[in-house]
């Protein structure tokens, strides 16, 4: 059973906990003939489910994630809200989040330093030549757009997994008249990177060994990887930039 949950994602460990944890206070509170306010008996389930989150060994912010939940499911009751309004954030939430639950790569964003710097690692512009860029997760595109109209001699393409970021970039392209750059919903997983001259990927530490095999077996010699702040474990890179910017990101780049 704990083997199983171990090997599940995240989130659905915390689900897991969260649920073991209101049936432990619950069936201890009645064989105790106890009562507790809902508020008080929600700290106590968040308790124990940031407790078990420790022993299960998952991150720390899954033991605060843990600790506040039922807090805020009773607060949140109590404000009395219209639960349309929770629908419609958890519908937000679900087009622009996805399959991070289970990818454990959320959406946040390359800051314009990472774009500039990534301008100085396409390929140099030849007569009559075009080069190819793709993005493994491209968010809401700014990594596309910004390149695609600095580079006008590339053509750039996409790979988004939630359908809100997806769209969101292909309104940028469209609306910025970018006729060399494309998006497209699906998983980088589907996409043959033998085609592309350059691949950039922003993701987290979790798809970087399968990623890292992926390219491997699917670029073309001579070709650049560049993975902005997560690094392949055992593989170290031919070169790396650091990045002055807010999360002091770093490129790792790989010659194929
Ligand atoms: C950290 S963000 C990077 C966004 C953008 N590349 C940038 O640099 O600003 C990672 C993105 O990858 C997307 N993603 C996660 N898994 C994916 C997959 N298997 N296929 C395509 N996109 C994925 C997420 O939805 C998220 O938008």
């Amino acid at each position: 059973m704990i083997t199983l949950l171990k090997k599940s994602p995240p989130a659905v460990q915390a689900l897991m906990l969260q649920i073991a944890a209101v049936a432990l206070v619950l069936i201890t509170l009645s064989m105790m003939g106890q009562r507790l306010t809902p508020l008080f008996l929600a700290l106590c389930c968040g308790l124990v489910a940031a407790v078990f989150s420790y022993l299960l060994g998952q991150a720390r912010w899954w033991w605060l994630i843990q600790l506040a939940f039922m807090p805020a499911v009773v607060v949140m009751l109590a404000l009395d809200l219209p639960p349309t309004l929770f629908l419609i954030a958890f519908l937000i939430f679900m087009l622009v989040y996805w399959s991070t639950f289970r990818s454990q790569v959320p959406l946040y964003l390359s800051s314009n330093k990472v774009w500039v710097a990534l301008e100085a690692l396409l390929p140099a512009a030849q007569p009559n030549q075009v080069f190819s860029f793709v993005d493994l997760g491209s968010g809401l595109g700014g990594v596309l757009t910004h390149l695609a109209s600095k580079r006008t001699d590339g053509r750039y393409m996409g790979v988004e997994a939630a359908p809100l970021p997806c769209l969101w970039s292909w309104l940028r392209i469209k609306l910025a008249g970018l006729k060399n750059c494309s998006v497209r919903w699906g998983s980088m997983w589907d996409a043959d990177l033998g085609q592309y001259d350059v691949v950039f990927a922003y993701l987290s530490p979790v798809p970087m060994a399968q990623l890292w095999t992926k390219a491997r077996a699917e670029m073309r010699p001579g070709s650049l990887f560049i993975s902005s702040t997560f690094v392949v474990l055992e593989h170290p890179p031919q070169r790396t930039i650091q990045i002055d910017d807010l999360h002091h990101s770093t490129l790792y780049i790989w010659e194929m």
